[in-house]
């Protein structure tokens, strides 16, 4: 069995980057044939018990106007005025519309719950981290939104989920506008997050 290097490995993980909606070309489709392959990479993630507790509700086309309303209407009826943002009201209701594809992510519960529901969402994380990495590897950008209102018995019910299932987050893709740089970011250097137990 051939495996792909360390090095093409490494660099696709540390490619990877948060591209943000507005930054991707809403006029260039995701042909199907790819969003199948990047949705089917995700669901080679390790999960516990072979309970494969994902579900993926994709968004293209002019379901992204039904999920820009959705997403504003039910910000609008469950955000506690304390906390309500008219700059992220205005972000729902444009962010689908500017990325071709939208994936709604769930975690669904079954079993009866043998697995703990914190190895359920942590299973969808791994996930969503493989459709992303795919997506790098196809030059497509990602950006994982996971908005409060997506926790809400209202966002369930307009997504058609059950109480007991989560969305985990909106998965935005898209081909990045012509032009767009690839940014760059950093992380802390890795001896300070690492305990070596030798002996
Ligand atoms: C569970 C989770 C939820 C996230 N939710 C949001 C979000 O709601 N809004 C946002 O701007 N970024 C969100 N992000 C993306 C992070 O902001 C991003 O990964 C971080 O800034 C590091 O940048 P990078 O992805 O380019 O490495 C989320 C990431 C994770 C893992």
């Amino acid at each position: 069995m051939s495996l792909p290097s360390l090095a093409d490995t490494s660099a696709l993980i540390r490619q990877r980057r948060s591209i943000k909606p507005v930054d991707m070309d809403a006029a260039r489709p995701v042909e199907t044939v790819l969003l199948t392959e990047l949705i089917e990479n995700a669901t080679w993630a390790p999960n516990h018990g072979m309970t494969e507790p994902w579900k993926f509700h994709v968004f293209s086309g002019s379901s992204r106007q039904r999920l820009a309303d959705g997403l504003s209407t039910l910000y609008q009826q469950t955000t506690p005025a304390s906390e309500f943002r008219e700059d992220k009201l205005q972000k729902m209701g444009s962010n689908p519309l500017l990325a071709p594809v939208i994936i709604a992510c769930v975690m669904e519960r079954s079993g009866g719950g043998k697995i703990p529901e914190m190895e359920e969402i942590e299973a969808v994380s791994c996930a969503m981290q493989n459709l992303m990495l795919s997506a790098t590897a196809a030059g497509l950008g990602s950006f994982w939104s996971s908005p409060p209102v997506l926790d809400t018995a209202e966002f369930q019910n307009w997504l058609g989920i059950r109480s007991q299932d989560r969305c985990l987050g909106l998965l935005y893709l898209g081909w990045p506008k012509p032009g767009f740089t690839w940014p760059r970011s950093a992380r802390q250097p890795v001896a300070g997050k690492i305990t070596w137990h030798h002996d």
